[in-house]
């Protein structure tokens, strides 16, 4: 659900909408409040419209419709150059003919400041992506992290207020893409600056967020910390785009005292937590986290539903275990165990209870 617009935010889409034809909306509607020093990130699978909302942001697109402000103005009333937004994109685009000091320089020289001046914050700039030794050189010659590491400070050279972010660790490799990731989030800690990132990666985005709004098909699906947001998705193209998850199909038997009854197709019954569903005879799928299903009687939650499963495979994956079985006829039925000492290892074609809270089975859209 989108947070209503409310004046002491920092950056504000009030019912803003974007078509590129004049046919079909591909933000629909976007109402967005983020406050000043927030690290807010938008996920969502290809074409949901994340790229559109930031360059309507930075200026390079104009809405078709709503209100983008801009701490409290219009953003339709300031020059670009005077909005004080930085800006990294996924192919970091660095002047290839200019060394990295001059690449840094470039945005100084544009606000009009004075060698000495820019020199002086070209040198803390690079100093503060640790690249204090690569002023002269050119982009050419850079590791792809080290090319990221100067767009990066690039974009906060000049001490925006506000940073945009697309992909832009994209291209780099799993290690330094996750070396990154906990470096921009120490320079948004350490600067207090504002950050709009744009990611389809969810773990990334769950790392860095301090809110994540979740967009799809041009709405935001979900806005919330990345806790909340995995933890109680709120239907369930979120719930299967966040983490993983077991889905169950069934229909609502009752709804009493805040449970839903569910009639699984499959025949078992099982109770959980009415999330956007709320009628009798609704068709429904649940969803259950894999690291919330218990198979040790032992260990089983008191209160937890149990399901006959049928082991299918077994993985190890070094800390944790990964089992697929066959529940309620989802032959993709995932749990995760830690790799604790008194953890059995179960063996395909073992059958087993399986159970979970029914807190932890939440009833979504089907
Ligand atoms: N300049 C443009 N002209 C016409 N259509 C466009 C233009 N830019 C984007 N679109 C369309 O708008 C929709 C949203 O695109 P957008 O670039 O905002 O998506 P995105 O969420 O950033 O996707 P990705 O994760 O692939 O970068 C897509 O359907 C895209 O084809
Ligand atoms: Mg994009």
């Amino acid at each position: 659900m989108a947070a209503e617009a409310s004046d002491d935010a920092f950056v504000v889409f009030e019912r803003v909408q974007k078509s590129y034809d004049g046919e079909t909306l591909v933000v629909k509607d976007l109402n967005l409040s983020i406050g000043k020093g927030e690290f807010l990130t938008m996920l969502g699978p290809s074409g949901s419209g994340k790229t559109t909302c930031l360059m309507m942001l930075a200026g390079f697109e104009t809405a078709t419709h709503g209100d983008i402000r801009l701490g409290g103005v219009s953003i339709n009333n300031i020059p670009p150059h005077k909005r004080g937004i930085g800006m990294v994109f996924q192919n970091y685009a660095l002047f290839p003919h200019m060394t990295v000091a001059e690449n840094l320089s470039f945005p100084l020289e544009v606000r009009g400041m004075d060698k000495a001046t820019r020199e002086e914050k070209v040198k803390r700039a690079l100093d503060m992506v640790q690249m204090g030794e690569f002023g002269g050189r050119r982009p050419a010659q850079l590791s792809g992290g080290q090319q990221q590491r100067i767009a990066l400070a690039r974009a906060l050279v000049f001490e925006p207020e506000l940073v945009l972010m697309d992909e832009p660790l994209g291209a780099l490799d799993k290690q330094l893409r996750e070396h990154m990731q906990f470096e921009i989030k120490h320079l948004h800690e350490r600067l207090g600056i504002t950050v709009v990132y744009v990611t389809h990666d969810q773990t990334e985005a769950l790392t860095m967020s301090d809110r994540v709004a979740v967009f799809n098909d041009g709405v935001i699906q979900q806005l919330d910390p990345p806790d909340v947001l995995y933890e109680e998705p709120q239907n369930s193209f979120v719930a299967q785009f966040i983490g993983e998850n077991n889905t169950l199909e069934g229909t609502i038997e009752a709804i009493e005292n805040g449970i839903a009854r569910v009639r699984l197709d499959h025949g078992e019954l099982i109770d959980a937590v009415p999330v956007n569903v709320n009628k009798v005879g609704e068709r429904t799928r649940v969803s259950i986290r894999p690291e919330r299903v218990e198979y040790n009687p032992e260990r089983m939650p008191p209160d937890a539903h149990t399901v006959r499963a049928e082991v299918l495979e077994f993985i190890y994956m070094g800390d944790i275990y990964r089992t697929r079985l066959n529940v309620a006829g989802n032959e993709n039925f995932i749990i995760k165990t830690r790799n604790a000492p008194d953890q059995r290892r179960l063996k395909p074609g073992e059958v087993i209870e399986v159970g979970w809270r029914p807190q932890d089975c939440r009833a979504l859209d089907a």
